[in-house]
């Protein structure tokens, strides 16, 4: 069995991935903050990823590493550049130092949230940020492209939708990723031979996506959930997620009106 570090293994995705994960891999959990109790197969190593010597020490001898830690929604930029920035830049730091072959990096739909619902974009689609969180992503998926370049780091960076049990709203029927669907990508990821450098969406098998997966089906991912199944009861009470009609025609919803102003075009305004 291969062992596979998991960051932010006490955060919700991590907590699903460990649900889904049980059995296939040993984990190494970490996160910043201890966790309540480890299960079979699991051990648990504490690292805040802004230190270099416990990130190093958290990564030493695995084979593979699931990288979700870090700040998961918009925030300052010191919050985002510490958490994301320095995080990210430390983890494949210490990939790289310790050997490890290969990183999931849970990239996020905000990397390209500026995009119209319109277009339907690809694999090969340059990241339109809508946010500092989105940009941190934008980073950590260049930052996966250089360590596999120049260092042999491979990475399979997941444009992660929406995680859940059920998609949540109009929106989320577009982007919704069910945990074991999830799991399929992260598995695939990990266990493909051929991943130098990949990306792919994180989403399940939705009919309202405005994303072309096919570098995804190319590798072998069959998903298994639809969000159809929940549009009679989403749409019987919701219309528009965000509330405001720039939000719901660009692909990151609200994240894109976060301090926007109006015209940011017009002349003298900054
Ligand atoms: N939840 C989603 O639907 C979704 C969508 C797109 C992308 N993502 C990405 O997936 C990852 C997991 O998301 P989540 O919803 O579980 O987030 P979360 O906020 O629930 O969990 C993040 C975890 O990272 C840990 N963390 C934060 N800063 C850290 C640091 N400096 N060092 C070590 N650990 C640190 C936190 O303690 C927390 O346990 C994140 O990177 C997020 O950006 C999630």
């Amino acid at each position: 069995m291969k062992t596979i570090l998991l960051t932010g293994a006490g955060g919700g995705v991590g907590t699903f991935m460990r649900a889904e994960l049980k059995g296939r891999y040993k984990l190494r959990l970490s996160d910043r903050s201890p966790l309540a109790e480890c299960g079979p197969d699991e051990e648990f190593v504490q690292a805040d990823l802004t230190d270099m010597d416990a990130t190093r020490k958290a990564v030493a001898g695995v084979d593979g590493i699931i990288h979700l830690g870090g700040y998961s929604v918009e925030a300052d930029w010191d919050t985002i550049h510490t958490a994301n920035f320095i995080g990210t830049y430390n983890l494949y730091e210490a990939a790289r130092l310790e050997g490890a072959k290969r990183v999931i990096f849970a990239s996020s739909n905000h990397a390209v949230g500026f995009h119209e619902r319109t277009n339907t974009i690809d694999h090969t689609t340059a990241p339109r940020p809508d946010s500092r969180y989105g940009l941190s992503k934008a980073f950590g998926e260049s930052l996966s492209s250089l360590y596999a370049d120049k260092y042999g780091v491979e990475s399979m960076c997941i444009r992660i939708g929406n995680v859940g049990t059920e998609p949540i709203d109009v929106r989320r029927m577009s982007i919704w990723l069910s945990p074991r669907d999830l799991a399929q990508l992260v598995c695939i990821g990990l266990d493909h031979p051929d991943i130098k450098y990949e990306i792919v969406y994180g989403m399940s098998d939705n009919a309202r996506s405005w994303w072309d997966n096919s570098n995804a089906t190319r590798l072998g991912y069959k998903p298994q959930d639809k969000s159809e199944d929940f549009a009679e009861q989403i749409l019987a009470t919701k219309t528009s997620d965000t509330g405001n009609l720039i939000g719901d025609l660009k692909q990151g919803g609200d994240f894109v009106t976060f301090e926007a102003v109006d015209d940011p075009f017009k002349p003298g305004l900054k």
